[in-house]
């Protein structure tokens, strides 16, 4: 399975999103400081050395974003929304991978791990392969627990 091919399977693109949001791997603060001049932020004066974190799940499940079901995992929402919703959905999710000069370098390997993952590991020579990783990894560690 591509990238590319990933991205014409619209429920599969619908459930990544739909786990990225719900379960953001990056929950920190993230905080940065207002510099020293002091900062206006949504129209709030902040004073400088003001460390601003986010709420990054709590971003996530902001029900006038998401809706009223916001807490539940469920990937239609983003088969459902129209395409001004679905903008504001797909900007808003975005910031699982921060913005601006501190954005994520590595977000296009991890969207192309995402894409790569469910399929491959529901294929049967996946499965075949992930059973040889299982008993590779049992075995070395018995092997390391005895010589120590
Ligand atoms: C879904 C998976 C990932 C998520 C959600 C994620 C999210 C983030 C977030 C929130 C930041 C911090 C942004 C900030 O400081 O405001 C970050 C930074 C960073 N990430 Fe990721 N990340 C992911 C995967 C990866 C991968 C796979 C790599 C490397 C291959 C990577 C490399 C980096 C690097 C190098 C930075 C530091 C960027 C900088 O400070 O200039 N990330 N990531």
């Amino acid at each position: 399975m591509t990238s590319a091919e990933a991205q014409g399977l619209p429920y599969l693109q619908a459930v990544i999103r739909e786990g990225l949001r719900l379960w953001p791997p990056a929950t920190g603060l993230g905080s940065k400081e207002v510099p020293p001049t002091g900062d206006t932020i949504c129209g709030h004066p902040v004073p400088g050395g003001t460390q601003i974190g986010q709420n990054i799940c709590g971003i996530m499940r902001l029900k006038n974003i998401w809706g009223e079901d916001s807490g539940v995992f469920r990937p239609e929402r983003w088969i459902e929304a129209n395409e001004n919703r679905a903008t504001v959905m797909k900007s808003t999710l975005e910031l699982v991978f921060g913005s601006g000069k501190y954005k994520c370098l590595g977000k296009s390997i991890a969207m192309m791990e995402l894409n790569k993952i469910f399929v491959e590991v529901s294929s049967p020579s996946w499965n075949t392969s992930w059973v040889s990783a299982l008993i590779f990894i049992l075995v070395a560690s018995k092997v390391r627990y005895f010589s120590n």
